[in-house]
């Protein structure tokens, strides 16, 4: 690691901010609504809660001193702190994921900012076909134009280092997606029948849940907190030694749960006003809201604002989620700050190429199985790599690195309480996920 590098650090009020802008995401806005819809609304926001407690929390801890006691990237902090290459190579695997998650999420992103410009233009409300709309989008190569602006964004932000390129984008960033965020769920909460929405998202129903809500829940909570990815144990390696982190890991905790509380504040009143179902799937907020902002007063504004809040969301995670392959790059090949961030992101871009394309024009040749390459990424990313990588770091601060409880920092009580979690109680709940999506149980 170079000199530069070596001493550039968070700040503690900056790295809080950065770490919840890793956290709060498209996974927020975008998955979290369309799962919530699928897997039993109100019952599921209350198992997802459950899930960010009793694994969210622990896993985030220890990702966050592993970091800071390896003092290296996803992978060598690992083998910096056991003296074992072995847990280097397990770490590798977050650091390819990260690599492969950036590539689709950078895609995703772009439609947003595509969305953000066609509401505010006013140019979204010229047809009420909005599943047309978004497959014609789907079908042209403007998705790969926007995809280029987000890695350009994303780039230029991660150049300038971590004070004056992260920390510096996140504290600008997060204060204004908090006013944003509020000012839109005060709007939709006052929408007539915006109630029938609010008791879908909070009030629960639990013979709606099946043993699938409970997998992808946790599934959600490890995507939610940015966590089995590299990234908090990238961003780890950058917090002082001063700071708390017992008490960072409960304000991340904190701000993303609340930021989902909100999100859907948001996007359940607007649907079920405007009366559509919120079980639509991953077009759910291009197809569905589109249509209830257009039925509304005032709604390219709030439209536009809505998907500006969504885009910077996203850009605060993608910072995260590139960093760590660069993180990596430049540490593993000795290169220089500028030198890594381009030539990652121009690879990752290319990466996310084909995935961008799966879901229109490409869409008959980038499939297997009857699901799109750009799903096929998202599915080996979020089921299988993010719990092996989150189950490599619960083992090894659970069992392998004796000074875990020393770098966590937290009082004898909650060191037994954390302990027990990374030891049992994550491990054990991980390993079902993953023994369920590889196909071993069935429920
Ligand atoms: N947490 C981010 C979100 O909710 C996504 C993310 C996943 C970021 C993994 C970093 C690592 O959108």
């Amino acid at each position: 690691m170079s000199e530069h590098r070596r001493n550039d650090r968070f700040s503690s009020f900056g790295f809080i901010m950065s770490a919840i802008g890793s956290a709060v995401g498209l996974g927020n806005m975008w998955k979290f609504p369309y799962v919530t819809g699928t897997y039993g609304g109100a019952a599921f926001f209350l198992l997802f809660m459950v899930c960010l407690l009793l694994v969210g929390l622990p896993v985030l801890l220890a990702e966050l001193a592993v970091g800071r006691g390896g003092r290296g990237n996803a992978a060598s902090s690992l083998t910096k702190i056991s003296g074992n290459k072995g847990w280097g190579a397990l770490g590798f695997l977050s650091v390819a994921g990260s690599f492969f998650i950036m590539s689709f999420y950078g895609v995703v992103a772009g439609w947003t900012l595509h969305y953000a410009l066609l509401s505010f233009t006013g140019k979204l409300f010229r047809t009420s076909d909005y599943t047309g709309l978004f497959s014609n989008f789907m079908n042209s190569l403007t998705p790969i134009g926007w995809q280029l602006v987000v890695m350009l964004v994303t780039a230029l932000v991660l150049i300038r280092g971590v004070s004056e390129g992260i920390e510096r984008f996140n504290k600008f960033i997060i204060p204004a997606l908090v006013v944003l965020l509020l000012l839109l769920a005060f709007h939709a909460l006052s929408l007539e029948g915006a109630m029938e929405g609010v008791s879908f998202f909070l009030k629960p129903d639990f013979s709606k849940l099946t043993a699938e809500s409970a997998l992808v829940a946790l599934g959600q909570a490890f995507f939610s907190m940015s966590l089995g990815m590299g990234t908090m144990v990238t961003y780890g390696a950058y917090v002082q030694k001063s700071q708390s982190l017992g008490a960072a890991t409960l304000s991340v905790g904190v701000g993303n749960a609340l930021y989902a509380l909100l999100a859907g504040l948001i996007i359940f009143p607007t649907i079920f006003v405007f009366g559509i179902a919120p079980t639509e799937g991953p077009g759910l907020i291009f197809v569905a809201l589109p249509a209830a902002f257009s039925a509304m007063p005032w709604g390219a504004f709030f439209g536009g604002l809505f998907f500006v809040l969504l885009a910077f969301a996203a850009i605060t995670s993608a910072v995260s989620i590139l960093e760590v392959p660069v993180a990596y790059a430049s540490e593993r090949f000795g290169w220089n700050r500028p030198t890594t961030v381009v030539t990652v992101s121009l690879l990752c871009f290319i990466a996310g190429v084909p995935s961008a394309l799966s879901l229109g024009i490409g869409s008959s040749v980038l499939e297997l199985g009857g699901k799109s390459l750009f799903d096929w990424i998202d599915f080996v990313c979020s089921n299988i790599v993010l719990p092996v990588s989150g189950l490599v770091i619960t083992l090894f601060a659970g069992y392998a690195w004796k000074g875990a409880a020393a770098e966590a920092g937290l009082t004898a009580f909650w060191i037994k309480i954390w302990l027990f979690m990374l030891r049992f109680v994550a491990p054990l709940l991980v390993l079902l996920v993953l023994l369920y999506y590889a196909g071993v149980i069935r429920i």
